[in-house]
């Protein structure tokens, strides 16, 4: 087949190009005064660390340490707007919401960072929420492995009773959870026992 090129369309491509190239040049400068826009990329000083042993210290550096602590380590995509400005409001968000290094003022002394981190952090964890899914293509360090998981949870006390030790099965632990939670609201008023006879 022979290409037919009538005049007509060889003038449209040509006003496209050059309003392609407009645009290109609106972007380029949009992109340029991007990178004036002031970003604050400081990491405050580090007052009082999270007291946690060294291995569960280390998780929470390669997954948590970017936005929650003022051990922020910045890298090169942190400096080109706008990743700067986005990756500088999470920072910001994360350190305001939870900082690790600030952790012992705000929260626990040594005794009770356990337990602290157990009502403070767990929750973020056990869903997933945490890191933030889009944090993670960049950072796979940073994914949470059963394993890690596993060390949080014996760490921060999770699991109370040595029937959930042994489990490893998702679905087992989950129910054990509703158990325990069940047996805490009925120590208030009857124990499960008595309750049955009553009924
Ligand atoms: C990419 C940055 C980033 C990473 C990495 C990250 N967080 Fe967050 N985190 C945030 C931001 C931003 C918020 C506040 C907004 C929100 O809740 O989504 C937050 C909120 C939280 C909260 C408050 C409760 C909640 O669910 O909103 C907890 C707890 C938390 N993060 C724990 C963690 C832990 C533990 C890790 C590591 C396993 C972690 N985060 C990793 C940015 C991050």
């Amino acid at each position: 087949m022979s290409k037919t090129t009538p005049d007509n369309s060889d003038r449209a491509v040509k006003k496209k190009t050059s309003f392609g190239r407009k645009i290109l040049i609106v972007i380029v400068v949009l992109f340029l005064a991007a990178q004036l826009y002031p970003v604050d990329r400081t990491n405050p000083e580090v007052v009082a660390d999270i007291i946690a042993p060294d291995n569960v210290k280390s998780i929470l550096k390669r997954a948590c340490y970017d936005c929650h602590s003022n051990e922020t380590k910045w890298l090169w995509y942190s400096y080109i707007s706008p990743g700067s400005i986005l990756i500088a409001s999470d920072v910001h968000e994360g350190r305001d919401v939870l900082n690790f290094s600030t952790w012992t003022d705000d929260y626990a002394d040594e005794e009770d960072t356990p337990e602290m981190f157990l009502d403070v952090c767990w929750d973020a964890i056990e869903s997933k929420e945490m890191p933030l899914w889009f944090y993670l293509p960049l950072h796979p360090e940073a994914v949470l492995t059963d394993e890690d998981i596993n060390i949080l949870k014996a760490w921060c006390g999770v699991e109370d009773s040595e029937e959930e030790d042994e489990e490893t099965v998702d679905q087992d632990s989950e129910e054990s959870d509703e158990e325990e939670v069940a047996t805490s609201d009925d120590d208030t008023e009857a124990k499960p026992a008595e309750k049955v006879v009553q009924e």
